[in-house]
């Protein structure tokens, strides 16, 4: 028994409830305005502050001390002022985009709302299915529109050769997995000669998308509800992209062949996955590594598992991915990253001409 080991892992223990508790708060404060409120906004009390984000001052005092004395605010205790660090700004502000991790947070509560299933599912060894978790696709869409937004079509779509002069003229882009169709929506507002089909299986997920599109006047994109697992379309599009869409699949393998075979000869499929490697080993010193392992067991690999799958989980990694997408037919040709998403990597396969 090494004491000093125990002590060190007491607090280890004390900082990690410290640290769920205060990603529930920021969680919180990104919800209600808060961060956005105190951004810029100088030294303020807690009646100050709840009468600019227009929130209860009782809520907002409490809210501020746990901000305090979790490192997140500065607190003047004499003059009763909190401030949000200039250095603290962009990663909870929605000014913050891609570097806002305040949306990230959001992912415990969300998690948590499935807390019970999760420890049934232990038992049983059953899935959790996507019914269980009705926020999910509202939160998804926000995790990933801010990443959209600052690099879809500057960078992620450039990682395609010839993509952006063959949409520019007129081109037809698949995106399965679409969820509520952020991307699609960029794509078809930024390339008008271009026709884009965002393919889904989860009816909250499309119908924000058709609300969006038809509320944009969008006339060339458009969603299908199916399963990609028995998607049969043969020859019909010059450009697939999944987007953290294959690992929590039921059945990756036959989505990834059915991808392929809806590709035109010589089509291009841009597959972003979650960055990760595929031995856990090798993923210990990774930053995300927790959060993956955890956002994996309560809701990736437990949704495959639910639809009878093979619940690969969230670190199924470069490896196994690139071994997947050889065994659907593809040339793979590069996996890269990109900085505007730290997430994920970035597979370019090619199907043969
Ligand atoms: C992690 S989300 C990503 C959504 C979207 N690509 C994004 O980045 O915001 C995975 C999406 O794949 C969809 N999905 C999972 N399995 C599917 C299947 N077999 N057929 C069609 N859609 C599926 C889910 O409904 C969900 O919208």
């Amino acid at each position: 028994m090494d004491k000093e080991r125990a002590k060190a892992f007491m607090s280890t223990m004390v900082d990690t409830i410290n640290a769920g508790s205060i990603a529930l708060m920021i969680s919180i404060g990104h919800r209600t305005g808060l961060f956005d409120a105190m951004a810029g906004s100088g030294p303020v009390t807690s009646v100050e502050l709840a009468a600019a984000a227009d929130l209860d001052e009782r809520y907002v005092r409490e809210w501020l001390a746990a901000m305090a004395t979790g490192g997140i605010v500065d607190y003047v205790p004499d003059a009763g002022t909190f401030e949000l660090p200039v250095e603290h700004q962009m990663l909870v502000t929605r000014a913050g985009g891609p570097l806002n991790l305040a949306t990230t947070t959001q992912t415990i509560a969300l998690l948590g709302s499935v807390e019970d299933d999760i420890v049934d599912a232990f038992k049983t060894g059953a899935g959790v299915p996507y019914s269980r978790y009705p926020k999910f696709q509202g939160w998804m869409a926000e995790e990933s529109a801010k990443r959209f937004d600052a690099a879809l079509i500057d960078e992620m779509i450039p990682l395609i050769p010839g993509a952006v002069d063959a949409l520019t003229s007129g081109a037809t882009l698949a995106d399965v997995g679409c969820g509520s169709g952020h991307a699609i929506m960029l794509l078809a507002t930024r390339f008008p000669n271009s026709t884009f089909v965002g393919i889904d299986f989860s009816d909250d997920g499309l119908e924000a998308a058709r609300i969006n599109a038809d509320a944009a006047g969008l006339r060339n994109a458009s969603f299908i509800g199916i399963d990609a697992a028995s998607m049969d379309m043969v020859d019909a599009y010059d450009f697939v992209t999944t987007f953290d869409a294959i690992h929590d699949q039921a059945q990756p393998a036959a989505v990834l062949a059915n991808i392929y075979k809806a590709l035109v000869p010589g089509g291009y499929y841009l597959c972003a996955e979650p960055r990760a490697h595929s031995l856990l080993r090798d993923n210990m010193a990774e930053p995300m590594s927790p959060y993956q392992y955890t956002m994996s067991t309560m809701h990736c690999m437990s949704v495959s598992i639910a639809h009878g799958g093979e619940g690969l989980g969230t670190c199924w990694g470069a490896t196994m991915t690139e071994e997947y997408l050889a065994a659907a037919g593809f040339n793979h040709l590069s996996t890269s990253t990109i900085k505007a998403d730290r997430a994920n990597s970035y597979f370019l396969s090619q199907k043969g001409a």
